[in-house]
């Protein structure tokens, strides 16, 4: 693919367009390998096709479990809890996933040798000391470590459960936490901020393996029983709401717009974004809602509306919207009044620092915003916002996120855009373009 792309032309108003958006990533991962661990051959349909996804894939593979794939269809030929193969001198490359690099290395608390975990360069920057402490207290072992990648890491025959506080709302961590009390005897307690529960409801319904949840209210308690094995199962993969959101706020900023987005996840852990969105004067809606183990899924119905909203951001809904942060500030740019959002540290800990690309990416379109004290954002919204400059996206650590939300920022709101690295997408929705091409975008 070309190293940039240039967009010169706002997108016209398209009606009533029905579109689907591809896998869900955090699924996809999740079912790669929670199966890899099970006793048999389970099947997924509509699998996320992307780097993230094929990485996680061929890690796995290299642990000695057959995997197939045929478009978006994928079987895994599980051998049970202690079923890799831990051969001499593997090397797991995770590329851009800091969900498989942490998740990964909590399978691996059983290997009897040294098994080293690496990604690209954006991953080797980010924190890893925030799985490697909870892993050393279970008995795993970590070479060289200065809390980054690459991890040289090796399990152990004398795991133990430990009590475990996740203090960061780090769905990554809690999984990490929950897959290695798959391997460890006894019970692993848990007691996390909210974050992204599918984890949890893949253990509950998916697997039915031993695991106990309780809800308080800034909380959530977890209790696994470990070493029991689980047999394979089949999923069905649904429609990712991160990915959904460009296409949500697209349609939103413009004038007279009208979209379906079909067999969405839209699990309360993630759908922060449209909580979000309806505050500030959407009017986003769900139907056809079904049940799909534990998974809740829906069509989502958005239209553009005459006047969005600033809004004061409760940090509550931080973690259910994490991903979607960028997309929010844009709204948040061309609604009226002063919106605010505060701790959002975790932003800057992404795949580049969303928190500071929010902020300079906003102030390259002219709109008056700032950086509060505790890691937050001061939005002054622009309603009259049209751009008319050239806007230059580039050294961005191939942060997918950032690629896509300029491409909406660039269609809803004009100017002359030279956006960098489109390859960024293949990393969780490479159809990402397509779509915008078929509702009309003009891409060069
Ligand atoms: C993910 C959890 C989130 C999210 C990431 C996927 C997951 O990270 O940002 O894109 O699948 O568990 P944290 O849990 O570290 O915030």
């Amino acid at each position: 693919m070309k190293k940039l792309i240039s967009i010169n032309h706002k997108i016209k108003d398209f009606n009533n367009k029905q579109i689907y958006v591809a896998g869900d990533k955090s699924l996809s991962v999740r079912f790669i390998l929670l199966s890899s661990l099970a006793s048999g051959k389970s099947v997924a349909n509509n699998l996320l096709i992307s780097e993230d996804v094929i990485n996680t894939i061929n890690c796995i593979k290299k642990l000695g479990i057959k995997i197939i794939l045929k478009k978006n269809y994928c079987e895994v030929f599980g051998k049970g809890l202690w079923g890799y193969k831990y051969k001499n001198n593997i090397v797991l490359n995770v590329g851009n996933s800091g969900t498989a690099a942490r998740l990964i290395s909590a399978t691996l608390v059983d290997s009897n040798k040294y098994i080293k975990i690496t990604g690209d360069n954006s991953l080797k920057k980010r924190d890893m000391l925030r799985i490697i402490k909870p892993l050393e207290s279970i008995g795993v072992k970590f070479k060289k470590n200065n809390g980054k990648l690459p991890l040289i890491i090796r399990g152990s025959n004398n795991l133990k459960p430990i009590n475990y506080i996740e203090k960061l709302g780090s769905a990554q961590c809690k999984s990490a936490v929950m897959i290695a009390a798959l391997k460890t005897p006894g019970t692993t307690k848990l007691k996390c901020l909210p974050s992204r529960n599918h984890t949890e409801l893949m253990f509950k319904n998916v697997l039915k393996t031993s695991i106990k949840t309780k809800k308080y209210k800034d909380n959530d308690l977890i209790e696994i029983k470990g070493l029991n094995n689980f047999n394979s199962f089949n999923y069905k993969i649904p429609g990712d709401i991160s990915s959904a959101s460009f296409f949500i706020v697209l349609t939103l900023l413009l004038k007279n717009s009208k979209l379906t987005i079909k067999k969405v996840n839209i699990n309360q852990s993630r759908i922060g974004v449209i909580k979000i969105l309806n505050m500030m004067g959407a009017n986003i809606k769900f139907r056809n809602k079904k049940i799909y183990k534990g998974e809740p899924i829906a069509d989502i119905f958005v239209t553009s509306v005459k006047k969005l909203k600033s809004i004061n951001l409760s940090s509550k809904l931080n973690s259910s919207a994490i991903d979607e942060f960028l997309l929010i500030f844009l709204v948040a740019g061309v609604s009226k009044g002063v919106s605010v959002f505060n701790n959002l540290s975790e932003l800057n800990k992404k795949e580049s620092k969303r928190l500071d690309w929010g902020y300079k990416i906003l102030k390259m379109m002219g709109i008056n915003v700032s950086k509060t004290g505790n890691n937050g954002i001061k939005i002054r919204g622009n309603p009259d916002l049209t751009l008319n400059k050239n806007y230059f996206i580039k050294d961005f650590l191939k942060d997918h996120r950032v690629f896509m939300v300029s491409v909406v920022a660039a269609l809803a709101l004009g100017g002359n855009w030279k956006i960098y690295d489109p390859d960024s997408i293949k990393t969780s929705f490479p159809n990402f373009l397509n779509i915008i091409k078929n509702l009309g975008g003009k891409i060069n």
